[in-house]
């Protein structure tokens, strides 16, 4: 929690950021949810285009969740994600809050860049400021929560994004 309001509060420009905000180019990762209970590093899936974290293995979806690999080419940028079976497209958070998802066409109400890592941690760069609003909202399925921007419920859980698998 502490870090999460630290990376809200930090200004981009600060030198003291220089180190940790590596820029770089990333391919082929995939990303996973951390929260502090019930949510251990769950990847992040593609149902309709929306974004969702589950328990579940790859080898027990339908043909409607889609895993999900991620390329950033620059630092701040865009991720571009490649759902399986379902092709390519940006990664986007809502302007101010709503379930995170996937495009082709972007618009005012959604921010399709300003993605960046702090280590492995992935933040939205949204006017020099570094935001980690990320939550799990539950659904009616004990082990698919949705991937929210924002905190819009009593009950979302917030998590960190992180590029690494749990261990
Ligand atoms: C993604 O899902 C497909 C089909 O279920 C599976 O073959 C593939 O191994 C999965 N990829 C990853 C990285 O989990
Ligand atoms: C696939 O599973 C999800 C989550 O359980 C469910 O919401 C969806 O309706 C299922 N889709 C199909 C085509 O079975
Ligand atoms: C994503 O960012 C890369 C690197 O800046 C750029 O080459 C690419 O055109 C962007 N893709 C889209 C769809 O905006
Ligand atoms: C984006 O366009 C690609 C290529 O046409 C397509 O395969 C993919 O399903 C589209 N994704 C979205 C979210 O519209
Ligand atoms: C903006 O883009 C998002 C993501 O593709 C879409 O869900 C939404 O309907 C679009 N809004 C408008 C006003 O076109
Ligand atoms: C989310 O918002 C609700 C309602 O305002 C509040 O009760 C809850 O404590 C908030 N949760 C977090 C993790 O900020």
């Amino acid at each position: 929690m502490l870090f999460r309001s630290l990376l809200t509060a930090l200004p981009c420009a600060a030198a003291v950021l220089s180190e940790p905000l590596q820029p770089r180019a990333m391919t082929d990762f995939m990303i996973y949810a951390y929260g502090p209970s019930a949510i251990g590093g769950f990847p992040i899936f593609a149902e309709n285009n929306l974004a969702f974290v589950t328990s579940r293995t790859p080898s027990a979806f339908n043909s409607s969740m889609h895993n999900v690999t991620f390329d950033s080419l620059t630092t701040h940028g865009n991720f571009t994600a490649t759902q399986f079976d379902n092709g390519e497209s940006l990664f986007y958070i809502p302007t101010t809050s709503g379930q995170v998802g996937f495009t082709n066409s972007t618009n005012s109400s959604v921010i399709t860049t300003g993605f960046g890592f702090y280590g492995h941690t992935i933040y939205v760069d949204i006017d020099d400021t570094l935001e980690t609003q990320w939550f799990a909202q539950s659904t009616s399925e004990d082990d698919i929560w949705a991937l929210f921007w924002g905190n819009t419920t009593a009950d979302a859980i917030p998590v960190s994004l992180r590029t690494v698998a749990p261990s």
